[in-house]
């Protein structure tokens, strides 16, 4: 007879200590704001090269490294610029150059760059000004890598065709468009 009421009271103890915790726990969820959890994310197809995250891909090999503090000027540019030809190293044009095609966004080439608003423009100069270097006073601004004495500058082996276009790079540098202009085709790889 006397253990009766004793389980009662484990039942209530147990019960309250339930609500308890329950209540608590929902409480405490209401005080934090925690945002619902996604549902199950649907089965995509991956590009070969999954770009890391915030859009700068992941086997980019730049020519010289791109310290942090320059990399939301340098994903900025792959944003905006890599969208009708594949993204050009910055070190093939003089400073000038950039100037000009940033200045200018609505006559480039016959075309518009969209999106370059003033955030964008400044972010992206802090980038290709940091990493491209000044012409001598009185010479003629390039705007083509073609007619650029730095792009020459890095081809010392090269008998570059006469018609190089942004379409050529691909034909020497096969990984282009994740950003990597160190990667030679087989051809170039004995040769020193
Ligand atoms: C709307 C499409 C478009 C966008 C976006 C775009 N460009 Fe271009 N760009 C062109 C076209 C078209 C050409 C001319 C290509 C040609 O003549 O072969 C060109 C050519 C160039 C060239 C000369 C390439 C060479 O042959 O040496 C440079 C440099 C260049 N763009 C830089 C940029 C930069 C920097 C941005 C971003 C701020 C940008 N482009 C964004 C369309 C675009
Ligand atoms: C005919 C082949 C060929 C073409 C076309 C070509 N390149 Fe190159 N590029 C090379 C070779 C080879 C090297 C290595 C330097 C050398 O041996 O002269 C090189 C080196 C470079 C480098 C220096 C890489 C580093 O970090 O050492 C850059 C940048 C570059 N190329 C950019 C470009 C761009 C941009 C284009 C297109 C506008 C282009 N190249 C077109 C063959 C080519």
């Amino acid at each position: 007879m006397s253990f009766f009421p004793s389980r009662w009271q484990r039942y209530l103890l147990l019960g309250l200590l339930w609500l308890c915790c329950s209540s608590l726990g929902w409480g405490l969820a209401l005080a934090l704001e925690l945002p619902s959890l996604p549902g199950p994310v649907a089965q995509v197809t991956l590009p070969e090269a999954l770009p890391s995250p915030g859009g700068i891909p992941a086997n980019a090999r730049p020519v010289d490294p791109i310290p942090s503090r320059y990399q939301p000027g340098f994903e900025a540019y792959l944003e905006t610029c890599a969208g009708c030809h594949i993204a050009l190293p910055p070190e093939v044009l003089p400073l000038e150059s950039w100037q000009q095609i940033l200045r200018r966004p609505d006559k480039h080439f016959g075309t518009t760059i969209p999106n370059l608003n003033r955030l964008t423009q400044l972010l992206i100069w802090d980038y290709v000004s940091t990493f491209s270097r000044p012409l001598p006073p009185n010479t003629p601004v390039p705007l083509y890598a073609e007619k650029s004495r730095f792009f020459k500058a890095l081809h010392p082996r090269v008998d570059l065709p006469s018609d190089m276009t942004v379409k050529s790079c691909v034909a020497c540098h096969p990984n282009v468009a994740q950003f990597d202009f160190r990667t030679l085709t087989p051809e170039w790889l004995d040769k020193e």
